[in-house]
């Protein structure tokens, strides 16, 4: 990612920041409509889900630009993803919820082309990097189509 490209995102962040409750809420009920399946991986309420996604777009936005930290931050975390039972192929699933919810909440103005293309650069990042964590993780493997061990 280009720093154009991260500052991109931190901005679309900073305007959404006040409106992030309702934004969760679009894309959890988004994910789960599409994907019924994933719901039981998500313990807790629906205020604990709304911490948990301004969390999420937090470790994004947070990892990126920290190039010595970010293989290591989000290898683990993709690893305790394994342990939440969450496989590869869930990434893609919360990839296009994800991107929908934040354009929808960001309006015509806010999404532009540059702004939707720095957001999915910086999802597939920390995806990928995610995804080699989990793979490390021991006995849980994450591959496509097969399922978590334990
Ligand atoms: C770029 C992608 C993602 C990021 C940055 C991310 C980030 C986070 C963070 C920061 C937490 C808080 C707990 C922790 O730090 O371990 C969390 C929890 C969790 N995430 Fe993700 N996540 C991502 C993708 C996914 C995907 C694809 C799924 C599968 C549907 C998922 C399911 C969960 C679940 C089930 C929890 C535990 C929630 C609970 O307490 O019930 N995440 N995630």
């Amino acid at each position: 990612m280009t720093p154009e490209q991260i500052e991109l995102v931190n901005a679309s962040l900073a305007r959404l920041r006040g409106r992030l409750p309702e934004v969760a809420d679009a894309f959890y009920r988004g994910l789960f409509t599409e994907h019924p399946e994933v719901r039981p991986l998500f313990t807790g309420d629906q205020a604990r889900l709304r911490v948990k996604f301004a969390d999420e777009l937090d470790a994004i936005v947070q990892a990126i630009p920290d190039f010595e930290g970010f293989l290591g931050r989000t290898r683990s975390l993709g690893a305790r993803h394994a342990e939440y039972r969450v496989r590869a192929e869930h990434y893609g699933h919360v990839r296009t919820a994800l991107l929908a919810a934040l354009a929808d909440a960001s309006g015509a103005g806010g999404w532009t082309a540059e702004t939707a293309a720095a957001w999915r650069l910086a999802y597939d990042m920390t995806a990928e990097a995610m995804m080699l964590g989990a793979a490390g993780a021991p006995g849980r493997a994450a591959a496509p189509g097969r399922p978590a061990a334990g």
